[in-house]
């Protein structure tokens, strides 16, 4: 591999950010497909290649976006309703601890700061929380669904599927946003998508151009340099 090439997918991986705000710009199906295929190049434990990808578009999107963010209101307005919208895999600790808690508030209050969303301010934060459930404006909503047959290592499979899928959209040209949001309304999104009762919803990835002017899109995240996770035993 030439160090043209290095630099080249070193740039990729270091430029893809999570993308909030998109142009309505559609998106040809060859290209999608093109990173689908590219994307399942991905490796998977005995390579069991256990994704399932919904692509969706045009009135399906509209209708899953008006159903969830039709629920969603109602939950803005009757918190304890949320309770029926649970995932149906813990994503997050039920106990925030350090350093998890520092970096999750520096990126909750960095994006709002952004936002211009001050603390207290509920209406504006349910406001920017509902725009996951408008895909953030992306023409395409991707919906990944595994078996429930298969066990949590499917998830990791899965997790290094849609990391390819965010790269090779980026060669492209393309952004995205992962989205574990959608799936507290996992119940919606299978009926809407006509899923069978044996796929269970994993992620989403909000797939689009990115809108250059947004505001939002200038939110860059920081890192731990390896130095401080990386252990060299020898
Ligand atoms: C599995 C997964 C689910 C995520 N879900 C959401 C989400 O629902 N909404 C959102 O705005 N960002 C979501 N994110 C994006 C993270 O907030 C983001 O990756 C993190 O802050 C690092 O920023 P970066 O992606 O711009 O590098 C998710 C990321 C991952 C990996």
């Amino acid at each position: 591999m030439s160090l043209d090439q290095v630099q080249c997918i070193d740039q990729i991986i270091q430029s893809r950010q999570s993308i909030r705000a998109y142009l309505k710009t559609p998106i040809d199906r060859q290209i999608i497909e093109d990173i689908l295929n590219v994307a399942a190049r991905a490796p998977s434990g005995t390579n069991t290649q256990p994704w399932k990808v919904y692509v969706v578009t045009g009135c399906k999107r509209s209708e899953l976006i008006d159903r969830v963010c039709q629920t969603q209101t109602e939950i803005f307005k009757k918190p304890e309703l949320a309770q029926q919208y649970q995932e149906t895999f813990v994503y997050y600790p039920e106990k925030w601890v350090s350093p998890f808690i520092e970096r999750r508030r520096e990126n909750g209050w960095g994006l709002y700061g952004l936002l211009g969303i001050e603390k207290g301010d509920k209406d504006k934060m349910a406001a920017q929380h509902l725009r996951n459930y408008q895909l953030f404006d992306a023409p395409v909503g991707l919906f990944i669904t595994v078996d429930k047959v298969m066990g949590i290592g499917s998830k990791m499979d899965i997790s290094m599927f849609m990391q390819n899928i965010m790269l090779a959209a980026k060669a492209r040209g393309l952004d995205t946003c992962p989205q574990a949001a959608w799936n507290h309304f996992h119940r919606i999104v299978l009926e809407v998508l006509d899923a069978s009762d044996q796929e269970e919803l994993v992620c989403a990835i909000a797939l689009g151009y990115a809108d250059p002017d947004a505001i939002v899109n200038q939110f860059v995240t920081p890192r731990e340099p390896a130095e401080n996770f990386a252990f060299f035993l020898d």
